[in-house]
């Protein structure tokens, strides 16, 4: 019986670390039905000088909204990432109350019609999604629909119903329990709080995936506090785009990363996620404190989306502050305080390049985008660019890591972590995510200033055994799946 797709004289990267052989694979049913000699396919592709991998997962999607908004998800899918975990900074689309904003700036939108993980899943299916999506429960979600944003402690009842949402998603097959302890409503919890809503997450064995409360002056603390949750809870705990902010403390992400290797060796499992640039991004208004605005990030911030001043798009603070004659502080100020102003979106030049590089040498770190699928304004290129640059420019241009190994740490180490069935290797029965790229010409074509720019060298995508990208070429296959933490779907 022929195969679906054939793929000949391909130079096949399983995603377990092996370096690369030469074979031919095979995929049937949505799965891969051979490896190394391959039958016949109703399509044949010759790809000769091309690396075959599994399609890569990004750790760390804020796409939560745009599964429904971009069914396409044609900046993910172009860069070659065939499954998402989504929900991250605790910010997921569940629970969910319709009709109601539950934050500013609301994730959802509007038009929402589920409340729970299988409402989400049945939601975003009927949209025909390209790639496949595993999802985390959002502490600030919970506390959000649960609370509101309060600036207190939950009282014993409302902690109860938080337990609850939390206990619902991870039945329902969410991967794990996220936060964001920066952002509002999370940061007014405590950390006893958060082992009480980690503990739901114990009976499923998932993860506590964790924006920590500080990644700059006090990152050791927050590690430490990370760690102590997932001890408390007995799960692993996965931290969330790694990093050492602000000038001061570049240099430092070996101290983290060095307390991560001690409690991995003291029985924690531990593991980290990064996006390979050098600056952050999010809604500005959480970063900046309005009465005591930070001199020192205003001076390293750039606008990428904001409603109330579109002008502002793409400039950074100094340079608007210089051109409308105000402080810097003003214009912080002008950018966050307006109408809409919760739903600007700034870029922050806060990361160590050599940190990054440390990180990326690192055998538990994995690839996230942190994206924010925002399409309006100048973007972070990180939306569209993530995983090409790790092949491009820490693997082919700086050698940091080799391309068997970026390509593991974007495949099999995730969907490992993460939960994922039969995922993240090219073996036979294992679900048929591929892709086919040059490894000598994939790189990264989006930047700060022309963000919204697909990569080059990727000839195809394949989601569960069908060619959803090819050429350049978004064929609107539509063949994603809602992933279940530990189920084979
Ligand atoms: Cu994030
Ligand atoms: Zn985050």
């Amino acid at each position: 019986m022929p195969a679906d797709l054939t793929f000949r004289n391909i130079r096949l990267l399983d995603g377990s670390g092996a370096p690369a052989v030469l074979a031919d694979v095979a995929a049937t049913g949505g799965r891969v039905t051979a490896v190394g000699e391959a039958p016949a396919g109703a399509r044949e592709v010759d790809g000769s000088g091309m690396v075959l991998a599994p399609g890569f997962v990004d750790t760390h999607s804020h796409d939560d909204g745009a599964f429904i908004r971009y069914p396409g998800m044609a900046f993910k899918l172009a860069q070659g990432v065939t499954t998402e975990i989504s929900g991250n900074c605790g910010f997921s689309a569940i629970p969910n109350v319709p009709g109601r904003e539950v934050m500013p700036g609301d994730i959802v939108g509007g038009d929402s019609t589920w409340t729970d993980l299988d409402g989400y899943f049945a939601e975003v299916m009927a949209h025909g999604p390209a790639i496949n999506n595993a999802m985390l429960v959002g502490h600030n979600r919970v506390r959000g629909v649960v609370m509101g944003l309060e600036r207190r402690l939950a009282a014993p009842a409302e902690l109860a119903e938080m337990r609850a949402h939390v206990a619902k998603a991870m039945e329902q097959g969410a991967v794990g329990f996220s936060t964001g302890l920066i952002y509002e409503p999370g940061r007014y919890s405590d950390t006893d709080e958060v082992v009480a809503l980690a503990k739901e997450v114990t009976p499923f064995q998932g993860l506590y995936a964790t924006h920590m409360r500080n990644e700059g002056d006090r990152l050791l603390e927050a590690v430490e506090e990370t760690l102590h949750i997932a001890r408390e809870a007995g799960i692993g705990t996965h931290i969330s785009h790694h990093k050492s902010a602000g000038k001061r403390n570049w240099g430092r992400i070996g101290e983290s990363l060095a307390r991560v290797d001690r409690a991995n060796a003291e029985g924690q499992s531990v593991t980290l996620d990064i996006y390979p640039y050098t600056a952050g991004s999010g809604p500005m208004n959480q970063y900046f404190n309005i009465a005591a605005i930070d001199p020192e990030l205003a001076a390293v911030v750039r606008i990428a989306m904001c409603p109330d001043h579109p002008e502002f798009e793409g400039r950074m603070i100094p340079e608007i502050a210089d051109s409308l004659g105000v402080s810097q502080e003003e214009a912080v100020r002008m950018a966050i305080t307006g109408p809409r102003g919760k739903e600007t979106i700034c870029i922050q030049f806060v990361i160590d390049e050599a940190d990054v590089e440390t990180n990326l040498r690192h055998p538990l770190v994995m690839i996230g985008s942190d994206g924010i699928p925002t399409l309006r304004g100048k973007p972070h290129p990180r939306l569209f660019g993530t995983m090409p640059r790790v092949l491009s420019h820490y693997v082919r241009e700086r050698g940091v890591l080799s391309l068997e190994e970026a390509v593991r740490r974007m495949t099999s180490l995730p969907c490992e972590r993460f939960g994922l069935t039969n995922r993240g290797l090219i073996r036979e029965g294992y679900w048929a995510d591929l892709v086919l790229f040059d490894p000598a010409t994939i790189r990264d074509t989006a930047t700060y200033d022309d963000p919204k720019q697909e990569p080059e060298g990727i000839a195809m995508v394949v989601v569960n055994g069908v060619v959803a990208y090819e050429g350049g070429r978004h064929t609107g296959a539509g063949c994603g799946r809602m992933l279940r933490y530990h189920r084979d779907a």
